[in-house]
């Protein structure tokens, strides 16, 4: 046990021992609960950026090293061998599966890949023109109403029950989003297909004809699904563990996630990759652009590059990056994406030799290339971190229920603030306000 530092008040000379809790990895934590009740103090630490808010088991990350572990397991090792399936029990039970219980799982996730159709009659009564990820948030806290018989958070039973739910039913509310702005039929699961050749049916196939997934093509979709599948406490997650501290369901702290994964500073950023990509034009113009997001004034940002954790690269990034020259040499159908992916490798080129993002330590992120790809497999831009929120279901979920399970420090989650507004002061009348 490291030894505990000693935080002193310098007008009163109290002191209070703050335990040092150390990790399997990482850097060491400071026990500051004791600060406020010792001392009479809060800590201030805007954007969380030095605040341990929960122990987890879940997913390691090291941000200097380019280190990704789901449950231990590098995510090499992970995105080469394994498949999308395996990596949700492996992250939701903290093992991979013996046979028998990958047999089990799967035929779990299969029996409820259906929606029930309720839901989409809610779908329907959005706009044709609806962005996916306005349907998204909606219908997956909609879940809520057409499962509450089994919502009682403190029941493990039940909670593991809305897990699966929640992985089995995403592809399919995903799909239905996009069929609906496409003006297509909503196509019902098919459980002949494998999990990521059954999304890619219902998203791509017609009930006119048979559907049949480019195997290329899967496992590119695969591998971005475990790419995306859990990235410990950014903004979404930490978002569904604060949503689902006050015990609210799943479902409703779920869709909690889904909003927040829509910024373009977080899961939105795939999409703005490619608009970015698409409106710098030629090769020749990228230098001009890289001078503007430089500007500070100009307010543009090189999106896909930088992050709050990886102060090196991505190491899905790298992994995206080399599926993305696989893909497009194997791939029919890719011209829109080769000048794309070349913009985008130029770019990556220029920044990595560039004293601003050097100094900065800007890499490319997950999302620098991931919309390449999913703009090769034919998503449309606005599915894009509609792709990313199923892929990410998974991680939200066994975090919350990470959370839920811990008898040691589950409870509300309620944050301070520094108040800075006006000292008490009375109310005056409307005609008497100067
Ligand atoms: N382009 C240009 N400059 C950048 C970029 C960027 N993409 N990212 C950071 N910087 C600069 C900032 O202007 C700042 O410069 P300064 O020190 O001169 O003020 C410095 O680098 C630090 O940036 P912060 O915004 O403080 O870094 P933070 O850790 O808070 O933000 C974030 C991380 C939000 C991801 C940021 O890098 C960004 O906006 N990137 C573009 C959007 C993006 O790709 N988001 C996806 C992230 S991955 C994910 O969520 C799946």
């Amino acid at each position: 046990m490291p030894k505990p530092l000693t935080l002193t008040d310098p007008e009163t000379g109290h002191k209070v021992d703050l335990p040092v809790l150390e990790p399997t990895y990482g850097t060491p934590v400071i026990d500051i609960t004791g600060v406020p009740r010792e001392l009479g103090f809060f800590t201030h630490d805007p954007g969380f950026m030095s605040t341990s808010a929960c122990r987890s088991n879940v997913t390691f990350i090291d941000g200097d090293e380019g280190i990704l572990l789901y449950r231990g397991y590098p995510i090499e090792q992970l995105a080469e061998k394994s498949s999308f399936l395996e990596v949700c029990y492996l992250l939701i039970h903290g093992e991979l599966p013996t046979t028998s219980e990958w047999e089990a799982f799967q035929n779990d996730i299969r029996s409820r890949t259906m929606v029930h159709e309720g839901l989409r009659t809610i779908i329907t009564g959005y706009r044709r023109g609806s962005h996916p990820m306005a349907m998204m948030v909606g219908l997956v806290g909609a879940l809520s109403g057409f499962y509450h018989d089994a919502l009682d958070v403190n029941d493990p039973v039940h909670r593991m029950r809305c897990i699966r739910q929640l992985v089995a039913k995403m592809p399919t509310i995903a799909a239905d989003t996009h069929k609906w702005g496409a003006g297509q039929p909503f196509m019902h699961p098919d459980n002949a297909y494998g999990f990521v050749e059954n999304f890619m049916r219902m998203m791509f196939g017609v009930p006119a004809e048979p559907y049949e997934a480019d195997p290329v093509a899967a496992r590119a979709l695969e591998l971005m699904m475990i790419l995306h599948a859990d990235h410990e406490q950014n903004a979404s997650t930490s978002t569904v563990r604060l949503c689902g501290s006050s015990g609210t369901n799943p479902f409703a702290a779920i869709a909690a996630g889904i909003a927040t994964l829509w910024g373009p500073a977080h899961g939105g950023a795939n999409e703005a990759v490619i608009r970015m990509l698409s409106g710098i034009g030629s090769r020749g113009d990228i230098p001009r652009f890289i001078d503007r997001v430089k500007d500070r004034e100009s307010g543009v940002r090189l999106m896909g590059f930088g992050h709050r954790v990886y102060k090196s690269y991505d190491p899905r990034a790298s992994i995206i990056r080399d599926a993305c020259h696989e893909l497009l040499s194997n791939l029919e159908g890719t011209e829109r994406e080769q000048p794309m992916f070349e913009s985008a490798l130029e770019l990556e080129r220029i920044a990595r030799s560039d004293d601003y993002f050097i100094e900065r330590n800007l890499y490319p992120n997950v999302d620098f290339y991931s919309g390449i790809i999913l703009s090769a497999l034919g998503f449309p831009l606005n599915m894009f971190t509609v792709i990313f929120a199923v892929a990410r279901t998974v991680g939200w979920i066994t975090q919350w229920n990470e959370m839920i399970g811990d008898a040691e420090d589950f409870r509300i989650g309620r944050p301070r603030q520094l108040y800075l507004g006006h000292a008490r002061r009375d109310y005056v009348p409307t005609g008497e306000r100067s």
